[in-house]
């Protein structure tokens, strides 16, 4: 069965346009990260902070597939750097798979990430100004990633509805 696969960096908006996008095509969407979550018993902080980032990333691999195998029709909503470990990024393209990176300026990012880092382990501990400067660096080494993607949405002065909207037109 059919997977749509929403992939972006941290706070371009993954979740809530696959919620809202999840209720208008009656497609249940899970959330990659509250999936390895449930499964481990354990927070996406947790698990960086006992087991380390390569522990998570093996984790998030393992359950990547495991959602792609499964027999249902499903929205995915990837964490932020699934794309970029383990060949995760070839999977975007399989069989069944529709694959939509939303895609965000650095200013965008900021301005969402800067109210609301302290789940993400990456960026909890940085100032506003090293933060700035991280996401910057880091989303130029992960578009090579999210690039290969099959689509990709501008996310940039849109409101969710309007993003939403843009995913319907690919799908149909
Ligand atoms: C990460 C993004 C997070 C989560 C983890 C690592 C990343 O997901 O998977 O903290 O490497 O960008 P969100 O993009 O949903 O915040």
């Amino acid at each position: 069965m059919k997977k749509i696969i929403l992939l972006g960096y941290m706070g371009c908006g993954k979740s809530t346009i696959a919620q809202k996008l999840s209720g208008i095509v009656s497609i249940p969407y899970i959330d990659l990260d509250e999936y390895i979550e449930k499964k481990v018993k354990m927070s996406i902080k947790e698990i960086f902070e006992s087991q380390g980032e390569i522990h998570f990333r093996k984790l998030e691999h393992t359950y990547f597939l495991e959602l792609l195998n499964s027999p249902d029709e499903i929205i995915i909503g990837l964490g932020g750097g699934t794309p970029c470990y383990a060949n995760n990024h070839e999977l975007l393209i399989g069989e069944g798979v529709v694959s939509v990176y939303l895609k965000a300026s650095i200013d965008t990012l900021f301005n969402r990430l800067v109210a609301n880092k302290s789940k993400r382990p990456l960026i909890a501990d940085k100032n506003n100004e090293e933060m700035k400067e991280f996401i910057a660096k880091h989303l130029f080494d992960r578009s090579f990633y999210y690039n290969h993607a099959q689509h990709k949405v501008n996310v940039d002065g849109k409101t969710i509805e309007e993003t939403v909207k843009d995913i319907l037109n690919l799908l149909a």
